[in-house]
């Protein structure tokens, strides 16, 4: 039996503007995916999912996530129908829109293919291999939730749009802090959102232009104020995150409502992360106390929330 492993994400600064080269900042989580894989008689493999999901998102993903498997295989030398095996996903990261959870499986996959057939791949192979996994879910992959989902810690991405090698570091801050991450309930295509993003920047170049540029100003201060542990300041580059994601169209009414309710109950700052449209928000909560008011704020309204840390 082969094992492996991916974590689960969370975007602070960049997700959309990454896509088209834009640095961006995230935070892989606590939680994982893990993957087993055993050799099994038959024509191809059999899939076991039993990660804990968002209810509705394991039927949305299915088709994709068959893409994905299969792009796995093949970027790993391998072939679903030449190697059948029993795949059985689990772990602790509840799969939902915006955490991370198709690279973080991709990831988990091709660690465990690694594993039992002894391919002897390293991290970067198996970050490139994860990556070609997420093509299944959307044609145009930035590869930043894949970078988080192998090497975990705290990152500064950047995508090599001339499709040599991306930019990554990882970021030390101070100490780590706390998050609450809300969870709208949705299930939403990145590739759709993806794909409408893009027409909105061929639509309307000089709009676009401009959101761009105040971005770029956006996530070079951010990394600053991280690094000399400024959360207020990062707290308010959070929100002009957010208010510049609405302008793209990848908000929604119940990932601002939960935006609104932290900022009330005192959050430094809170955006949407991931792909929008539904999926996750993330508030910046230091301090148990804080973290604490916030999730309820976002219990409150009626959805559900994740008390974690970053850095
Ligand atoms: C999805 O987690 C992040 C996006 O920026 C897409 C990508 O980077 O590939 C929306």
């Amino acid at each position: 039996m082969g094992v492996g492993y991916g974590y689960g994400k969370t975007i602070l600064f960049g997700e959309h503007f990454v896509v088209y080269g834009m640095p961006s900042i995230a935070s892989a989580l606590e939680s994982k995916t893990t993957c087993k894989v055993e050799r099994i008689e038959g024509n191809t493999y059999v899939l076991v999912d039993e990660r804990p999901a968002t209810p509705g998102y394991k039927k949305e993903k299915f088709e994709e996530q068959a893409a994905s498997i299969e792009n796995v295989f093949l970027a790993a030398g391998l072939s679903t129908s030449g190697n059948p095996v029993r795949i059985t996903f689990g772990g602790d990261l509840k799969a939902a829109s915006g955490v991370g959870a198709s690279a973080a499986s991709c990831a988990a996959l091709a660690r465990a293919l690694n594993d039992e057939f002894s391919l002897g791949f390293d991290d970067k192979r198996i970050n490139e291999i994860a990556y070609e996994g997420e093509k299944g879910y959307h044609g145009t992959p930035s590869g930043i939730d894949n970078t988080a989902a192998v090497y975990g810690g705290f990152i500064w991405f950047v995508k090599n749009l001339s499709g040599g090698e991306n930019t990554m570091e990882l970021l030390k801050i101070g100490k780590p802090v706390e998050i609450v991450i809300g969870n709208s309930g949705l299930t939403s295509s990145t590739k759709e959102v993806v794909g409408d993003v893009r027409k909105l920047k061929e639509g309307n170049p000089e709009k676009f232009g401009r959101i761009m540029g105040e971005y770029g100003g956006i996530a070079d201060n951010a990394r600053h104020t991280l690094q000399a542990y400024d959360l207020h300041g990062v707290g308010k580059l959070m929100d002009r995150c957010h208010s510049l994601l609405q302008e793209i169209t990848v908000s929604c009414k119940e990932l601002d409502l939960m935006v609104e309710a932290s900022r009330k109950a005192g959050a430094y700052g809170a955006k949407l992360t991931g792909t929008g449209r539904g999926g996750l928000m993330v508030a910046l909560t230091p301090g148990k106390s804080l973290q604490e008011e916030v999730a309820k704020a976002i219990e409150a309204e009626g959805f559900f929330a994740i008390r974690t840390k970053i850095g």
